[in-house]
């Protein structure tokens, strides 16, 4: 292996592998890339000062656009997998295709990362870098290490680790969510502690009054807040932050990984909690009973792939099919009510909604041709088979009775 691009986010894993490159794979050189996919800036700042400190030659990526867009992408399909709305799931095969690019630039014959071997997020680069002719290495998993071992490892060879990196917590976070995993969570009696949240308030210190917005969506898009157009990234920050603050959007589940392993993993994504709400919400306004119930099921399987980092794959392409010809009638606004840790829609509007008030109303008489006493004949034919059932059943127990 001649020059080598590590996947660098400056954490421990991805610090102790720049040494371990060249040591133990014999790499002639290494390059650290990052890629912004909307971390905290507090990250992306440790990690160039990390690979300065490490005299690591750095590259800095941006794909904060091309990943909000992704995000409202996921939108129309109701993304979410066991309850987590897939923020890390879909950063990877941007971060992986963004690295691919910059080892492809600079002339590398080999890519690296951190992940562990238990989790998902070696399957999700690989499934990316495994398209390309490169070498793929992963020294984490390769070598067995600990992250007891790479603390005394680092110790040792002066690597710098921020004092986030040794602490209990395995935390990874974008735009649309952050992923709190490990430490006193392995334990799935433990009560998380307060201290593991960042975007979310606790219930002490939330405001009173409830708050309410209305989101705008073009064809299953979210386009707009109180009939502002913002533009992706804009419009999932200003979402975090109000949901954040009224403690919207915290998760503690049990994730079934893709190896198999379940994880005790906790999440806060309070923008993606409100917008798959009201997206919800819009379409059991205008999409047809056969839609809706059809649609849950592709959007399951798209949640599954995406889970998978197979989002650029043809399986979700054909889902795709579905998904786009349902959301062309997914064009109005949802109001939601945000409050104590809940959001919940309480007002809809579409030109394109399946729904008619005169119809559905108590108080009228005849609309679309239609009068009430037109349901007996249905009234009459509902039930008939089960009636030849119910009838059976009740012959067959006076024979037993006889
Ligand atoms: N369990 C989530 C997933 O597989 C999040 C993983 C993020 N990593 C972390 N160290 N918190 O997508």
């Amino acid at each position: 292996m001649e020059k080598v691009a590590l996947a660098f986010s400056g954490g421990l894993d991805t610090s102790v592998c720049v040494p371990l490159l060249e040591e133990e794979y014999g790499a002639a050189e290494v390059i650290g890339v990052t890629v912004d996919v909307g971390q905290p800036q507090a990250e992306l700042d440790e990690a160039i000062e990390t690979a300065r400190a490490l005299d690591l030659e750095h590259h800095m990526v941006d794909e904060t656009e091309a990943f909000a867009a992704l995000c409202l992408r996921s939108v129309r399909a109701n993304a979410s997998y066991q309850g987590y709305p897939l923020g890390t799931a879909l950063a990877r095969p941007i971060i992986a295709q963004a690295i691919s690019e910059v080892a492809q630039a600079e002339g590398c014959d080999a890519l690296a990362h951190g992940c562990t071997g238990k989790g998902n997020d070696q399957l999700r680069f690989e499934a990316v870098w495994r398209r390309s002719s490169m070498e793929v290495v992963a020294p984490v998993r390769e070598l067995g290490l600990t992250r007891a071992w790479e603390i005394e490892y680092a110790a040792d060879r002066a690597i710098p680790v921020e004092a986030g990196n040794e602490g209990d917590w395995s935390i990874d976070a974008n735009l649309w969510s952050r992923s709190i995993e490990g430490g006193e969570l392995e334990d799935p009696t433990s009560i998380p502690p307060e201290e593991i949240y960042e975007w979310t308030a606790p219930i002490s210190s939330r405001p009173t009054e409830p708050a309410y917005l209305t989101i705008g969506f073009n064809e299953g898009v979210p386009v707009s807040i109180d009939g502002e157009a913002l533009d992706p990234v804009t419009l999932i920050e200003q979402l975090n932050d109000l949901g954040g603050r009224h403690g919207v959007g915290r998760n503690d589940l049990m994730e079934d990984r893709m190896l198999g392993l379940k994880v005790r993993s906790n999440y806060e994504h309070p923008a993606a909690t409100i917008l798959l709400m009201a997206h919800t919400a819009l379409e059991e306004l205008v999409l047809t009973t056969d839609e809706r119930n059809f649609k849950r099921y592709v959007d399951d399987q798209w949640a599954q792939k995406a889970y998978e980092g197979l989002i650029d794959g043809p399986f979700i392409g054909a889902l795709e099919g579905f998904i786009d010809t349902t959301q062309g009638r997914v064009t109005g606004a949802v109001t939601m009510l945000v409050h104590d840790g809940l959001a919940r829609p309480v007002a809809r509007d579409s030109e394109h909604a399946v729904y008619s008030k005169e119809a559905a109303s108590f108080n009228t008489e005849t609309v679309h041709g239609i009068e009430q006493s037109d349901a007996t004949g249905v009234a009459k034919y509902h039930g008939f088979q089960e009636r030849f059932v119910s009838e059976s059943m009740r012959e067959q127990q006076t024979d037993i009775e006889e």
